[in-house]
């Protein structure tokens, strides 16, 4: 076949290119010369590794790498052998790419090019991952026929929620039309050119690594996991070449279709693997029916795109229309269960001027008032769906919202009004979102956006009594005082053998999901990955390590059998499982006989000589690692943080950011426990070092409660 013949001719281009230049750089640097790239990555060279198995972190080491991938490249145009030419691709885009970077290519990367991408952004949208946000990933390498098909075609994969990966002349024809990458807020990655396009298969195969923990050289069981996990799909655009055939033998070896836009002969074309689609839409649509990717983007009637990818966007205040609250004018938000006969199924209010009567750069009073009736709903839900506001709101495009509570805000961009977006267009967005993802337990819902004064002033006076009751049932709402912990295992899918457990006083390593996050989960799907598990006093085998036979039982059951036993309250022994998704990760600190905590932002070094990404590359895959845990930042000032360690006493270090997040909370908890009114200023940070030789000495000190405890190992 004319295609195997051409993938076979590019597989031999590209390793030849691939000798070519690492020759050169052994050459000129050495063979001993460092590879890698640039403490981005605990993964070394990410796709050889993943692959191979190799921890390559020199020149030299390259070579008999190369060579074994030319020696397995054979002509035979058959299909063993065409993957095998795939795999040999892999490996020598990523070694011209490693070579690169090893002789200092890429500091000249021109922006917006993202070249590598570090394990920050793996880790990032991983969590969106877990529960299909992010329904799949779309490599896009070439050139659409014209600009504006570029920017019509990633606008809709990007409303449809897929993470993009670009490479070549498609990001200067996005740039042309005023794209802006903001990576931050959303993943379309403009990669670069050429074998950048390594660069999502590294980042591909690290999610492989990371989530399911997959060993380094599992060739069999990476394939298997992207092409049934990461489903991406391939648009290859624009002209052909045997190097661009040889690199959609590539993406085929991972399971990654190929659609090109060019005209194919009939032995050019590999039925669902290589094929051709003119059509750009018809494209997407034929890319995600061939890798059976589900969309579960709604449809509303609202002038602007909206969904999770318009979450993360920011609007600076010269980009803004008008805000409301903020601290610059009245604002609150109250989800309120309410009988049936009090709401009416679909009704959205305005009472008092609406965004149209508006003047630009103002801030507006704003009350939010979802009263909520359900056959299944209870009181308890309220809370876990007034969080939802900031998410469906920040939905809109943009529309942007912070906080919470009495303590919102929110902004609308002038490119959103010129759409002609209302409030009420706002309250459809908040609707449609409750009814889809809360239909279990919502029957009626109804949305008021009050903007009058008066009636906002009525509203946070009902909304701060209603928050004052709800935090004193938070008070009481203990571990000691329930019936019931619930799993979580939302996070199976990409880390098989990991569960959480989730108490009143500890969230899930997340974060993002309480007691009564996981109550409202069960009872919107009750065979779903939140259960309830009994922990009364038949089933408690140590009640200070906490341990309970019914979790036990649970894990084992949850983890076919990798997990059989799990102890709440401790990290020394038997802790809970870690996945990639944690917040933090702490881990004990010998030298100062105490705990130190490292979180997902802080990308500098810690007390342990490890890094947040290294840890998490260590832990993360859902296992239970003694002497290591992950956990949700709010769990470090949890009465019931690891009793049976020493509990909060143990914490001697923390990124500053962390420190002053919680400070207030470590200062009341600290008292609770006897260290006087200043804990927070107890625990050291990376201001005042990042070794244990360095903290110790501040430690002793500031009289550090962890010097006096007994010895944790
Ligand atoms: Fe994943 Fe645990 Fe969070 Fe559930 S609670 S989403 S399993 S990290
Ligand atoms: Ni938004
Ligand atoms: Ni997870």
């Amino acid at each position: 076949k004319k295609l195997f013949r051409q993938a076979y001719e590019g597989t031999i281009v590209a390793l030849s290119y691939a000798e070519i230049l690492l020759n050169k750089a052994i050459k000129d640097y050495g063979e001993d010369h460092p590879v890698g790239y640039g403490g981005e990555t605990a993964y070394f060279i990410p796709a050889i590794r993943a692959l191979s198995g190799l921890e390559i972190r020199t020149l030299g080491e390259f070579v008999p790498i190369l060579n074994k991938m030319r020696d397995q490249v054979r002509l035979e145009l058959t299909l063993e052998n065409a993957l095998l030419w795939g795999e040999a691709v892999i490996h020598a885009a990523e070694i011209i790419e490693a070579v690169r970077y090893a002789t200092g290519a890429h500091e000249f990367l021109p922006r917006p090019w993202t070249g590598f991408l570090s394990d920050t952004y793996v880790r990032k949208w991983g969590i969106k991952h877990v529960d299909w946000t992010i329904p799949g990933e779309v490599v896009i390498v070439g050139r659409f026929r014209t600009s504006d098909d570029a920017l019509r075609i990633v606008n809709k994969l990007v409303q449809k929620g897929f993470m993009i990966f670009l490479v070549d002349e498609v990001i200067e024809q996005l740039l042309e039309k005023g794209y802006k990458f903001d990576i931050d807020a959303w993943p379309v990655y403009p990669l670069g050119n050429f074998t950048q396009v390594i660069h999502a298969v590294n980042y591909a195969l690290r999610a492989s690594s990371i989530f399911p923990g997959i060993p380094a050289g599992d060739k069999f069981m990476h394939r298997n996991y992207q092409r049934d996990r990461i489903l991406v799909f391939v648009m290859a655009l624009g002209e052909r070449d045997i190097v661009k055939v040889a690199a959609c033998f590539a993406a085929i070896y991972l399971g990654f279709p190929c659609l090109v836009d060019q005209p194919l002969d009939e032995d050019e074309i590999w039925p669902d693997w290589y094929f051709s689609v003119p059509d750009y839409d018809e494209m997407v649509q034929e890319g995600i029916e061939v890798r059976g990717i589900k969309i579960t983007a709604i449809d509303i009637d609202v002038p602007i795109a909206h969904g999770p990818a318009f979450e993360g966007e920011a609007i600076r205040k010269a980009d803004m229309f008008v805000e409301f609250g903020g601290g610059r004018s009245p604002a609150c938000e109250l989800v309120k269960m309410v009988p049936a006969e009090e709401v009416t199924d679909g009704k959205i209010e305005v009472i008092g001027p609406d965004v149209d009567q508006m003047e630009e750069g103002k801030a507006y009073p704003l009350g939010i008032l979802i009263k909520v009736y359900g056959r299944k709903f209870q009181e308890d839900f309220e809370p876990v769906l007034e969080r939802r506001v900031h998410y469906y709101f920040n939905y809109g495009e943009g529309v942007w919202h912070m906080g919470q509570r009495d303590q919102n805000w929110a902004r609308i961009s002038k490119a959103a009004r010129e759409k002609g977006v209302t409030l009420k267009d706002i309250g459809k967005i908040l609707y449609a979102y409750y009814k889809k993802e809360y239909a279990a337990i919502v029957d009626r819902l109804e949305v008021q956006f009050m903007t009058d004064a008066s009636e906002v002033e009525k509203l946070l006076k009902e909304a701060r009594e209603k928050y004052q009751k709800r935090d004193d049932r938070l008070k009481n709402l203990r571990d000691d005082a329930v019936d019931v912990f619930y799993t979580c295992t939302l996070c199976q899918s990409f880390a098989p053998t990991h569960i959480c457990f989730v108490s009143p006083e500890r969230t899930g390593l997340c974060g993002a999901v309480s007691w009564l996050d996981a109550k409202a989960t069960y009872e919107i799907d009750p065979t779903g990955v939140c259960q309830p598990v009994p922990i009364t006093s038949e089933y408690v085998i140590d009640p200070v390590k906490g341990e309970w036979s019914s979790l036990n039982e649970e894990a084992a059951a949850r983890t076919q059998g990798k997990t059989t036993s799990v102890c709440m309250y401790t990290m020394m022994d038997r802790p809970m499982t870690t996945c990639g998704c944690c917040e933090c990760i702490l881990a004990v600190v010998p030298e100062c006989n105490g705990i130190m905590v490292t979180t997902r932002e802080h990308k500098g070094d810690t007390p342990v000589g490890m890094t947040f990404s290294t840890l998490a590359g260590m832990v993360g895959g859902g296992n239970q690692t003694p002497g290591f845990i992950g956990v949700g930042r709010l769990y470090l000032v949890s009465r019931k943080f690891l009793p049976a360690d020493g509990g909060i006493g143990r914490l001697v270090w923390m990124p500053k950011e962390l420190k002053e997040q919680l400070r207030d909370q470590l200062n009341e908890r600290g008292k609770e426990e006897g260290f006087g009114d200043n804990f927070a200023d107890m625990i050291a940070d990376e201001t005042i070092g990042v070794t244990a030789d360095e903290i110790l000495p501040y430690l002793e000190e500031k009289g550090h409660p962890a010097l006096k405890m007994d010895p944790l190992m």
